[in-house]
């Protein structure tokens, strides 16, 4: 694909790992746009950059970008980084730029979403990402790159086919190859599988973690945390199963045991949150978790009570 062929890409959510794209994607030479929430963000990206560390090095790049009722061009390629609970909205605040069949590729934690953006916006084409990059935010646009990990993007919408990535997607594959420093992207034909994995992992340890105020490895022995563990993997593991979800191999429990021990001085993402007073994204993991059991009349009782402990614990502001 030449540079004229190239269509533009916009970025939603640029916390850690949307600044991390940026910055690749500028790296690239592509065409990229942030979308700000506002007028003060845009001001503040269009002084300072991004600026992004990585080992001893910090790199700046400048993306054009955008806050909303400022008008610009129609969004064709839309990457969407927000956090699960504040896609719909956010997404929303662009809907009149948004072309109604744009790709939308999402790489976020939880699931649910691209149900409910699909929902919204029938012709548009979904795709789905995880990652295993780790990135995290210093202050406004300003990221520290903890590890490179791998991406695996794949197809959500159903009208289209989960085979071969679309031209746009494929010309991001093609560069990352070239460019192995910046991001690792990679074609799954069967997306929901990893993503899937990786909410079964963050179901059985985040919530807990937060509930118990423990790092990770703390977890693994806790005499009232662990027996909740056990518990949490086998309504998972169940839930899992009903839908058709490949297995985790060795299991889940295993699985998370060996994640809490590689991460054992680690806090969960869903502790943090909570520590910082932040949204926590407990109802697109557990809350999607309960959702699919409650179809399939599986009670879920192990996830209702640490929902019901954590919202009791840390209130909602009403
Ligand atoms: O969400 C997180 O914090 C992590 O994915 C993990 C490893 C499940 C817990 O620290």
């Amino acid at each position: 694909m030449n540079k004229n062929q190239q269509q533009p890409w916009h970025i939603l959510g640029a916390g850690a790992i949307g600044c991390l794209w940026a910055h690749a994607m500028q790296q690239w030479q592509l065409d990229v746009t942030i979308l700000t929430r506002n007028k003060q963000q845009h001001q503040q990206l269009q002084t300072q950059g991004i600026q992004l560390t990585d080992g001893k090095v910090t790199y700046t790049s400048r993306p054009a970008s955008l806050y909303p009722g400022l008008g610009g061009a129609k969004i064709s390629n839309l990457l969407v980084c927000t956090k699960a609970y504040a896609t719909l909205s956010a997404v929303e605040s662009w809907r009149k730029l948004l072309h109604p069949q744009a790709n939308i590729l999402l790489l976020q934690n939880g699931m649910g979403t691209a149900q409910a953006l699909q929902t919204r916006l029938p012709k548009a084409n979904i795709y789905c990402a995880t990652t295993t990059d780790g990135a995290w935010r210093q202050g406004p646009w300003r990221v520290v790159r903890a590890g490179m990990g791998d991406t695996q993007i794949g197809t959500f919408s159903a009208h289209l086919s989960s085979h071969t990535a679309p031209a746009q997607i494929a010309h991001l594959l093609t560069l990352s190859a070239a460019h192995t420093n910046l991001l690792r992207l990679h074609w799954h034909a069967d997306i929901l599988t990893p993503i899937w994995h990786k909410l079964a992992i963050n179901s059985v340890i985040n919530a807990l973690t937060a509930v118990y105020q423990i790092n990770n490895g703390e977890l693994i022995k806790h005499s009232q945390a662990r027996p909740r563990l056990e518990q949490l993997c086998k309504e998972t593991e169940d839930v899992m199963s009903r839908c058709h979800i490949t297995p985790i191999p060795h299991g889940l429990l295993q699985q998370a045991l060996r994640v809490l021990n590689q991460t054992a001085d680690n806090q969960s993402s869903m502790l943090q949150d909570c520590l910082a007073d932040r949204p926590t994204e407990i109802d697109a993991i557990n809350g999607f978790i309960i959702q699919q059991g409650s179809l399939l009349h599986l009670p879920c009782a192990a996830h209702k009570q640490i929902c019901d402990d954590l919202h009791q614990q840390y209130p909602r502001p009403s």
